[in-house]
């Protein structure tokens, strides 16, 4: 809650993308709607020689190009006034005593503060050591909050010790570890569809559901994040955090509130519950791939054997999901932009209506999490002037129709917000973390060791034969339906 203290919200890597792209667009937008603190400031630090004024004016070029969303001059104006810049390295701590002595001189006797780690990671230590020696995190007269980008290491030993060693100056309660896709409310929306409603939990477990599909599929390449990219594959980018933290969100228990600690260990013991991968299953369970043309990327390895496709098969060990496969699958410079949640049904027990195979189709929800946000139900119906004819209809919810379409924010902004109120429902905690890397570990170390082939795909196709043939070993199939029947 807004305990009425002036607020700085401290952004490192303040002349990056993330910053222009999506930090500072979702921060104007909260000013606009009136949901930033009463007396604010927003404090870019960064490597660049940027003044005041030309670190404005990067801003505003940002939110010509990039914000979602219409805003008249007087409101940028009026905005940016409360932005400033600070030169300064992450490694110097004379540079942050000239950082402190700054926000002190604003605040005049108490304030609140964010700092927002928008580095790439391998300065985060560094950055939290020196706020914790030159005294920056210490609650005194206002709260302080450290926000951090991922990737939150790169497996579990890396995240550990950098858990070790954030909290030697946090406690996990003043750390927001980001995972923007938590933002997006169409994440948010799984809970409320699986808690608000008492036609979706009944069925929701071992004795309805076959299996549960999620698929992130990109449509762009790496861009211009070659050499990251490289170096971290689709695993890190995408497995370990989004597509991860959207299984929990399936598969959870209802928690006991609605309440950030309450919410987490409901998540945790899912991905505790999850059959870690022996490293002789790791072949037979996932894919890897790489799409063709990848290794003439700039910045990657012309030799590069990194994934930017995988498919993975989990088994989630409990009384709910037992048997219940949860087939994963992410890839970059694929068909289509689409993240989607399928559950796929059982079949009737006893087929009444004969069909041509003897076999019916199954019944879907799909939770379309981007783009056409919204809900499907797949169902059969009888096809009108015949005897028994049986075709599948779908039942759609389209945000867009119900709520318009501008009415689904930024993740970003909802995640800011959520920082500056103290709510850390949507952030992953420490434990969260490293069980997440715990999973990812044996695909991962099975993987570098290169015993499994990389397989190709063409750009624009929905991904290599081998993962369509992950499912078919299992007598199933990727759902391609779009929610247009023929
Ligand atoms: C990021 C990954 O976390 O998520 C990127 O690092 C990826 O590689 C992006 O493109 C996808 O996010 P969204 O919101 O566009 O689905």
């Amino acid at each position: 809650m807004d305990n009425g203290l002036p607020t700085t919200i401290v952004i490192f890597g303040a002349s990056g993308d993330l910053t222009q792209r999506k930090l500072v667009p979702s921060l104007f937008n909260l000013y606009r709607k009136g949901r930033l603190p009463k007396q604010f400031r927003i404090v870019g630090y960064g490597n660049t020689a940027f003044t005041d004024e030309q670190f404005r004016a990067h801003l505003e070029e940002g939110m010509k190009q990039f914000a979602p969303f219409e805003y008249k001059d007087e409101e940028w104006q009026a905005f940016a006034a409360n932005l400033a810049y600070q030169q300064g390295r992450y490694t110097d701590l004379a540079d942050f005593k000239k950082l402190a002595a700054f926000l002190k001189d604003w605040e005049i006797s108490s304030g609140n503060r964010i700092y927002y780690m928008a580095t790439p990671p391998g300065v985060f230590p560094s950055i939290i050591d020196l706020l914790g020696l030159t005294d920056q995190l210490t609650e005194y007269n206002g709260w302080r909050r450290v926000v951090i980008e991922k990737p939150f290491g790169t497996d579990l030993a890396s995240a550990h010790s950098l858990n070790q060693q954030i909290h030697k100056t946090l406690n996990e309660k003043q750390i927001y570890r980001i995972d923007h896709y938590l933002g997006k409310e169409t994440v948010q929306n799984i809970l409320v569809a699986r808690f608000a409603n008492t036609i979706f939990e009944p069925l929701w477990n071992r004795n309805y559901i076959d299996h549960v599909e999620i698929t992130v599929a990109e449509k762009v390449g790496v861009e211009h994040r070659g050499r990251f990219y490289d170096s971290v594959g689709v695993l890190r980018d995408m497995f370990q955090n989004h597509l991860l933290q959207l299984l929990t969100l399936v598969a959870m228990e209802p928690p006991a509130s609605f309440e950030a600690n309450a919410l987490r260990n409901e998540k945790v013991k899912v991905l505790s519950s999850i059959r870690p991968m022996k490293a002789e299953e790791v072949a037979q369970k996932t894919v890897r791939a790489q799409y063709a043309g990848y290794r003439q990327e700039s910045g990657v390895n012309p030799e590069s054997t990194t994934p930017t496709y995988a498919a993975v098969k989990l088994q989630i060990d409990n009384w709910r999901w037992q048997g219940v496969p949860f087939y994963l699958r992410s890839g970059k410079n694929l068909k289509e932009k689409l993240s989607q949640v399928t559950i796929q049904f059982k079949e009737p027990p006893h087929l009444l209506f004969p069909t041509k195979d003897g076999r019916i189709t199954p019944n879907m929800l799909i939770l379309y999490l981007q783009p056409d946000e919204g809900i499907h139900w797949r169902f059969e119906a009888k096809v009108p002037d015949t005897v028994s004819d049986l075709r599948s209809v779908d039942m759609e919810f389209h945000y867009a129709d119900s709520f318009g379409k501008t009415a689904i924010p930024d993740a970003y902004e909802r995640l800011l917000l959520d920082t500056l109120t103290g709510d850390a429902s949507l952030f992953t905690r420490a434990d969260e973390v490293e069980t997440a890397w715990g999973l990812m570990d044996p695909i991962l170390e099975a993987w570098e060791s290169n015993s499994q082939p990389l397989a190709v795909y063409e750009p624009g196709s929905w991904g290599p034969a081998e993962a369509d043939e992950l499912l078919a070993r299992d007598g199933r199939k990727w759902n391609t339906w779009d929610g247009r029947i023929e």
